[in-house]
């Protein structure tokens, strides 16, 4: 079977840890020059060349740039995947926070595009995929700040897909239900009793049990991929059926 994606070159933010990275390996697997924007390398290792990058950071974003396109003439995928989280209500969350959330989740996301823009256009199978969340979708207690940033990358992403369909460049989304990262791994360990949390957790979701990141990462893959050049401006739930399942109890 012929391999849609070899030669292809891809930016993976957040590639380091969790989604980002299973989408590094996939991506890697199927013969795709990777290159990992991230903070930090993370276990990026040997998936992907890390190019050190604050998405919430304009001048981090020129300079990552700048270094990519020393070692690149091409840019095929991109994937807006980095993010930051924040926990509590709108009664409570400080305007420091939103700025912060806002800046890092959609600011960030857009910085990232602007510049991978030009460079998508050249490509024959540009696509960018962004992860939002099934916060953007779902009420989910204590993810204020959290909720509107993904509601807005979802907004964006149909946004871009409109005004880059004319280039060629397609764009969706991937809203990812509680998948098993250090991410959650994080977020249980702040919780009293993380055991505890972690059933809790997986009892919200009717499936019984947290997406995985690679199932996340294969929906990400799935949508970056030249054989479905048809595919723009959707995003697509990986939530084991969080969103749209009523299990009685
Ligand atoms: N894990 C979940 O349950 C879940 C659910 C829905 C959506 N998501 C989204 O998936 C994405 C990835 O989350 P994850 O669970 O893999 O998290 P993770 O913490 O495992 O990985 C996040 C990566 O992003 C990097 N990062 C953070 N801030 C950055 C910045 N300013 N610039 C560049 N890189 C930065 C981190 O260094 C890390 O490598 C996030 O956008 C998150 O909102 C996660």
């Amino acid at each position: 079977m012929e391999n849609e994606f070899a030669g292809l070159t891809a930016i993976i933010t957040g590639a380091g840890s969790g989604i980002g990275l299973e989408v590094a390996k996939g991506l890697k697997q199927r013969g795709v020059n990777v290159f990992g924007f991230d903070i930090n390398q993370g276990d990026m290792g040997f998936v992907a060349t890390f190019i050190k990058c604050d998405i919430g950071d304009a001048s981090s974003v020129d300079a990552a740039f700048a270094e990519f396109n020393k070692v690149s003439n091409k840019l095929d995928v991109l994937v807006n995947n980095a993010g930051i989280g924040s926990l509590t209500t709108v009664e409570k969350e400080t305007d420091e926070v939103w700025h912060k959330v806002l800046n890092v989740n959609v600011v960030g996301t857009a910085r990232v595009s602007r510049l991978a823009i030009p460079l998508l256009r050249q490509s024959k199978h540009a696509a960018i995929v962004n992860t939002a969340s099934v916060a953007a979708i779902d009420g989910i207690p204590n993810r204020a700040a959290y909720s509107a940033s993904k509601g807005a990358i979802l907004a964006l992403t149909l946004a871009m897909a409109t005004d880059h369909l004319p280039d060629g460049i397609r764009v969706n989304a991937v809203n990812p239900g509680t998948t098993d990262t250090p991410w959650v791994k994080r977020l249980l360990d702040q919780a009293d009793n993380a055991k505890v949390a972690k059933i809790a957790l997986e009892a919200r979701q009717p499936m019984g049990r947290l997406v995985s990141p690679s199932e996340i990462a294969n929906a990400i893959i799935f949508l970056a991929s030249p054989a479905q050049a048809s595919i723009t401006g959707t995003s697509l739930n990986i939530d084991g059926g969080l969103h749209s399942l009523r299990i009685p109890k």
